[in-house]
Formats: C-alpha cells, sequence, structure tokens
C-alpha cells in the first residue's frame, strides 16, 4: 500500500496497480499515513467492513434507488441497462462510488475503482456496512470535515469542476421515442406554439437514424435535414439526437469502415471485433478506452454539426447488449429440444429464462477486451468506465468542433469522473407515482457524486402518463437543471396538450413558471458548480435534529429555497416540516400568494394549478417574465420576492450562457442586500449586469406584510 494527501486533506489509500480511472484531479503528494479501513483481501477480491453507529446516515451513491440516507440497503456499482426500476433492483446505469457516513463522526469514502463493487449498507446485518471490491487494485479516498456538507464540498474539488452547458439547456424540452418523421417533429414543435407552451428543443431518438445506425440521417423520413434544423433554429428551436454506444456491423457503412481500417472496435478473444446484438442488429462498440479512438469517434459528431446541431444524448453505453449470438442459439437449441416433452415447473422456467435472461448478462462483459497503454484488458475489468469514456470522447470532439460554443451533453451510463464531460438524465423510468417520489430522492445523491445537469424522464418513460401525475412531475421539475417530458414507444402520449384543457392550462403555466426562474435557477446552477456547493441538499445538511434526517421528500434548492412536491395521486396538499420559519409562495397564483410558515409541521395545501416553494428567511427570490424560449428572455425588469427578517442577500450570477468565456472571469453578478432598518428597508444593488434595467421589489416580513419597491 502506498498512502498520499491531496491539498485539501484527502487522505489517499494506493492498494496494488490500480487502472487510472481520471476520476480525481487533484494531484497526489506521497505521504506517510496509517491505514483507516480494515482491508480484507481473499481469492482476488478486497472485503472492507466498517461498524456503524446506532444514528450514523448514509449519503451519496448517486443514480440509485432508494433513499437519501442509504442505509437499509443492498447497491451494486456495476452500470446496466436496467429498464424496470422497481424496489428490489441494486444497481442501475451508473456508478457512484462515494458515500458520506455522517453521525457522531463525519467521513467521506471514495473507491476508485472501474469494476464491480458491492455494497451492504447494513441491510443484513443493521450494525455493518459490508463492502466487496471484485478486484485488489483501487484507490481509497478519506475525506473528514466538520459535517457531511463540509465534506462533500471538499470531494467535489477532488473531482473537479462539473460539465457546464448552454443556457438553452435550461429550458423546457419534448421527447418521445416515436417521432417517426420530420412531419410528427414539425407537429409538436407548431402545437407547442400554437397552445403557447414555451419550447426549448426536441430530443430526437432513434427514429432519426437510417436503420439505427450512428451519425446516419434517414433519407426517407428526416430529409433535407440540415434546413430543416435550420429552419426550427431561427425560431429558436433546438434538435437534440440520440447516439448509440454500438456502432452497427454492416459493409459499406462509413462507420464501421472507418472503426475497422482504424482499429476503433473492442476485440473478442480470437482478436477480432467483438460482436454483440442492439437495436440495428450486430453491433461492435468503440473502444473508447483507447485515446485515438475517443478521438475518432468524437469527430463523426461533425456530420450533425455541420447541419446546426449543438446537442446531444449517449445512450445504451452501459454498453447494454440484447443478446450474443451464441446465447441465443443455445436458448433456441434448448426449446427445439423441449419441445413435446412434458415440462413441469422447473423446466418450463428455465426453458422461459433462457430467453428473458439473455440482455446484459454477466458473462458477456468477460468476452470483450479493451487495449489499455498496450495492454489488454477485459470490458468486465473496466465495465464502469465505458459510458464515462464514451461521453468524454463526444466532449473532446464536440469542444473542437463547436470551438467556444457551449453544448448539451448527457449520457445514460456514468461514473464519477463522466460529470467534467456530460449531464446525465435518470434512464428508463415508469409513469408512476413511486417514480416521481424517487425522483425526488435521486437530486441531492447525483450532486453529491458531481452531476449536476440532471433530470428525470419527466411523467414517466414507461407506461401511460395521465394528467395529473404530469402535472405533479412538472412540479418537481421545474427546478431541475435538464426538465425534459420523455416516452417510451408504444405507451400513450404525455405532451401537455394530450390531456383535457384543464391540464393543458396548468403545464402550460408550470412551464411558464420554469422559463421565469431560470435566471435563478441557472444562477444557482453555476455558483454550485464553480464554488463546489451543492445545488441540491438534503435538509439536513443545513439543519439538526431528527425530523429532518428522516425528512426524504423535502430538499434545499440552494441556499434560499426548500422544495415539498406533492407526489401522491388525489391530493390536495400535504404535510410539510419546516425546520425553521420560512415563506410559502405560491408562484402561480395571480397575485403571487405568500404565507408565512412558522418552524413546525403544517398541512399546506398544492393544488394542481399552482407552483409552491418555500423562501428561507433572509432570502431573495429573482425571476422574470415567461418567455416562449431562453433566446427570449428578457431581464429587463428583473423581479425579486425577498423574505426578510433582518438582512437578506442574494448574488445572482448570470453570463453570455453560450461560451466559456466566464472562466476568464467574464460574467455578471448582481448583488442584492435589503436591510431592516426601523420601518422601513434599506436595499443596496451592486449590479453589473447591462441587461437588467429596471428591479421590482417586493418585500414579505415575518408578519407576512408586502412591502414594494422599485429601483
Ligand atoms: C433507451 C433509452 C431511452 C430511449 C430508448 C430508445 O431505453 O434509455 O431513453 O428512448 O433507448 O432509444
Amino acid at each position: 500500500m502506498k498512502t498520499y494527501e491531496l491539498n485539501n486533506g484527502t487522505k489517499v489509500f494506493k492498494y496494488g496497480h490500480p487502472i487510472e480511472t481520471g476520476a480525481i484531479v487533484q494531484s497526489k503528494i506521497e505521504k506517510e499515513l496509517k491505514e483507516e479501513l480494515d482491508i480484507l483481501f481473499e481469492k482476488g477480491h478486497a472485503k472492507i467492513s466498517i461498524k456503524f453507529l446506532p444514528n450514523d446516515m448514509v449519503y451519496g451513491f448517486g443514480g440509485n434507488l432508494g433513499g437519501i440516507n442509504r442505509r437499509g440497503r443492498l447497491y451494486e456499482s456495476y452500470c446496466t441497462d436496467e429498464p424496470l426500476h422497481i424496489e428490489d433492483k441494486t444497481k442501475l446505469y451508473s456508478a457512484h462510488n462515494f458515500f458520506i457516513i455522517s453521525g457522531k463522526e463525519t467521513k467521506g469514502y471514495f473507491i476508485d475503482f472501474p469494476s464491480r463493487i458491492k455494497y451492504d449498507v447494513g441491510y443484513y446485518n443493521e450494525n455493518y456496512f459490508n463492502i466487496e471490491i471484485y478486484g485488489e487494485d483501487f484507490y481509497t479516498y478519506i475525506i473528514e470535515g466538520k459535517d457531511a456538507k463540509e465534506v462533500s464540498e471538499k470531494f467535489l474539488e477532488i473531482i473537479g469542476r462539473s460539465y457546464i452547458p448552454p443556457k438553452w439547456a435550461f429550458g423546457y424540452f419534448q421527447s418521445r421515442w416515436g417521432y417517426e418523421d420530420k412531419g410528427k417533429v414539425r407537429k409538436v414543435y407548431e402545437t407547442f406554439r400554437k397552445n403557447d407552451i414555451p419550447l426549448e428543443g426536441i430530443f430526437l431518438d432513434l427514429d432519426y437514424m437510417e436503420n439505427f445506425k450512428d451519425f446516419t440521417i434517414s433519407e426517407e423520413r428526416f430529409s433535407g435535414f440540415e434546413d430543416f434544423v435550420e429552419d426550427l433554429k431561427k425560431d429558436g428551436l433546438y434538435l437534440v439526437p440520440i447516439i448509440d454506444a454500438g456502432v452497427k456491423a454492416e459493409e459499406g457503412y462509413h462507420v464501421y469502415e472507418e472503426g475497422i481500417a482504424g482499429d476503433h472496435f473492442c476485440k473478442n478473444e480470437a482478436g477480432d471485433p467483438y460482436e454483440a446484438v442492439v437495436w440495428p442488429g450486430k453491433v461492435h462498440f468503440p473502444d473508447f478506452m483507447k485515446e485515438d479512438t475517443q478521438l475518432w469517434f468524437g469527430s463523426k459528431y461533425k456530420i450533425l454539426t455541420d447541419c446546426g446541431i449543438e446537442g446531444f444524448w449517449n445512450d445504451m453505453n452501459e454498453p447494454a447488449i440484447f443478446y450474443e449470438q451464441k446465447a441465443l442459439d443455445e436458448a433456441i437449441q434448448y426449446a427445439h429440444e423441449q419441445k413435446d416433452k412434458n415440462l413441469d415447473v422447473f423446466s418450463y422456467f428455465k426453458l422461459k429464462d433462457n430467453f428473458t435472461n439473455l440482455a446484459n448478462k454477466d458473462s458477456y462483459y468477460k468476452n470483450f477486451y479493451h487495449e489499455i497503454d498496450g495492454k489488454t484488458v477485459s470490458n468486465d475489468e473496466v465495465h464502469n468506465l465505458y459510458g464515462y469514456y464514451m461521453t468524454k470522447s463526444a466532449n473532446l470532439g464536440l469542444s473542437k468542433l463547436l470551438k467556444n460554443k457551449r453544448f448539451l451533453l448527457i449520457s445514460r451510463a456514468s461514473s464519477i469522473g463522466m460529470h467534467r464531460y456530460g449531464g446525465i438524465w435518470t434512464g428508463d423510468n415508469s409513469s408512476w407515482w413511486s417514480h416521481l417520489e424517487q425522483n425526488i430522492k435521486i437530486l441531492p445523491s447525483l450532486n453529491l457524486c458531481g452531476f449536476f445537469n440532471i433530470g428525470g424522464d419527466t411523467g414517466g418513460f414507461g407506461g401511460n402518463c395521465n394528467g395529473e401525475l404530469l402535472t405533479r412531475w412538472l412540479q418537481l421539475s421545474i427546478f431541475t437543471p435538464l426538465l425534459r417530458n420523455h416516452s417510451a414507444i408504444g405507451s400513450n402520449n404525455q405532451e401537455p396538450y394530450v390531456f383535457s384543457k384543464e391540464v393543458l392550462k396548468n403545464t402550460r403555466n408550470l412551464i411558464k413558471a420554469r422559463y421565469s426562474l431560470i435566471p435563478y435557477i441557472y444562477s444557482e446552477y453555476m455558483k454550485a458548480v464553480n464554488n463546489y456547493t451543492l445545488m441540491f441538499k438534503p435538509l439536513s445538511f443545513e439543519f439538526k435534529g431528527t425530523l429532518v434526517e428522516e425528512v426524504e421528500d423535502q430538499l434545499l434548492l440552494g441556499d434560499q429555497l426548500m422544495l415539498a412536491p406533492v407526489y401522491r395521486s388525489n391530493q390536495r396538499g400535504r404535510y410539510v416540516y419546516f425546520p425553521e420559519d420560512m415563506l410559502e409562495v405560491s408562484f402561480l397564483d395571480r397575485d403571487m400568494a405568500t404565507t408565512v410558515r412558522k418552524k413546525g409541521i403544517h398541512y399546506v395545501e398544492y393544488g394542481l394549478e399552482d407552483l409552491k416553494f418555500f423562501i428561507r428567511k433572509n432570502s431573495i427570490i429573482p425571476y422574470v417574465k415567461p418567455s416562449k424560449n431562453v433566446k427570449e428572455l428578457d431581464l429587463t425588469d428583473l423581479q425579486l420576492i425577498a423574505y426578510v427578517d433582518d438582512e437578506a442577500f442574494y448574488k445572482l450570477y448570470d453570463d453570455d450562457g453560450k461560451s466559456y468565456d466566464f472562466i476568464e472571469g467574464k460574467s455578471y453578478l448582481t448583488n442584492i442586500k435589503i436591510a431592516k432598518k426601523a420601518e422601513d428597508y434599506k436595499i443596496n444593488i451592486d449590479n453589473n449586469n447591462p441587461y437588467i434595467k429596471n428591479i421590482n421589489i417586493k418585500i414579505i416580513d415575518s408578519n407576512n406584510n408586502i412591502i414594494h419597491k422599485e429601483i
């Protein structure tokens, strides 16, 4: 074991010869340290056991199912295409090996290891946190701090600044697998405009491709693509196409031919390109572990950027495998052999399972190989880096192609390190109320692991959404950086206008409210990412006490807001715990009704026609008039709503929203201070944002008295 320290005091322990994943950006300084974890190396695995204290809580593990407090559950890090997000699933698309144990003592742990890790977070034995690492070569990082918030900030610092999308990526996006041609896409756009619903862009699913082939555009269904993109862009509308990990193995197809010629594909044991089956039939997987393959694949995005595209979603990059030919052949063979037999229950199950378990078998990932620094390494050994490196490849390519222009890039699979190259969506959820609830809980966990450009498929991907669920889901997603309504082929449509007039009215107002709040959401995003702080926090990161530790359906957004969405059907409101006095705001009420809520538990009415949030004491929220897209957002008349007890402060961050010039300090700051002085308020504004001309302020005091000010 070798030991090191990072600048911020993080302790680093190196076991064996780990693969360098690139997750950590800070350099390691050799330092002698005492081993802190009890690690047992056995049969090629490493086992760690941590004894819990009764009140320890566990945060982290990013994109997984379960609560904000991860204690009492099983988790597994092995990126998986898991279409059914049900309670007993231990792994989804990501491998986010960072967690904080917080109790009498607080410590953060990061295990930098690219293959399988299993976590029993006090599930089988409530007193122990047992970890099994499927290898002996890895790093552990241990971060100390006075509380979970401090530890999380130190971790964000060592993994480096998260990916920053353009401002237009904060708009509302409509998506669906099944917008099968240009006409359908145009119709969606026109129907949004006709119904006066803001719309920033439409995601293009597999439908736009020629036979599911990456970097092709169907001539039949999307002819004149470039003109189409340009035409929609004139009205400020972006198209965001999907790119899949598997490249169709088909002679004559340019990506396949180039991949073969350039030796870019993962190999099988015999040294030939490995073949598996995904959407287009047989595919090869680019070996993203090789730098020249990263550059090659990244450069292919040019085909679409040349058509004016500035945003992409990378999918199926766990990588998902429907089947290997051999496994399918064996299943078919077995089925033939069972013909005319009188099958008992177990033989019948075997027959059935042979087919239903064909996808993403563990064994497949041992059958193909990457080349790392001239060495051959099975995918299994570096499995969790695949989506990460595909997205890194896209990011490198797009950065070259689009120069100083920011782009939207999200991925399905991820591990820590990828957060610097793109955001993520939470994968194939369903139109279930429980998935709306899950969506609340996943947000702070993802932030803890560095992912900020995040959002779930609003309305749910699988299954049929109804108007009530979509409305309630939007009441949450209005606050997530990525706001996309996406649904699966075969499910009912779930665009805001397909339901009743009432639903249309409510969802339109909600999406408009999103645009009104973009100055705030963008400001909070940028400040969090640039200052290595969390955007979404559990209540327990700011307040103390048993109640806050147990609240899992409320979140803090920035330092100003608390959110408490309704996530059950047939509810007219819900109980909300207020850890301090807060100001309840009905944002969509014509007069923007406010109520002062005293510390404690209150039943808060929350109708489908509203958008509610709770402003913390001495906080200020900026907003503007809604617009149909980000391009038309007008900051001339900035509105502020301030809940002032004695002195409130807000730093509104803004920049051009398009370039990376902010890195050189080219940003606009508006510092607002409102201080109570005797019977009046003293307002200080220090503004260098050239777009803001007038500021209208609504000050609310602790007795709910409202005072208007104009500057
Ligand atoms: C995967 C993606 C989903 C997409 C579908 C078809 O299931 O997660 O978002 O719609 O593939 O491309």
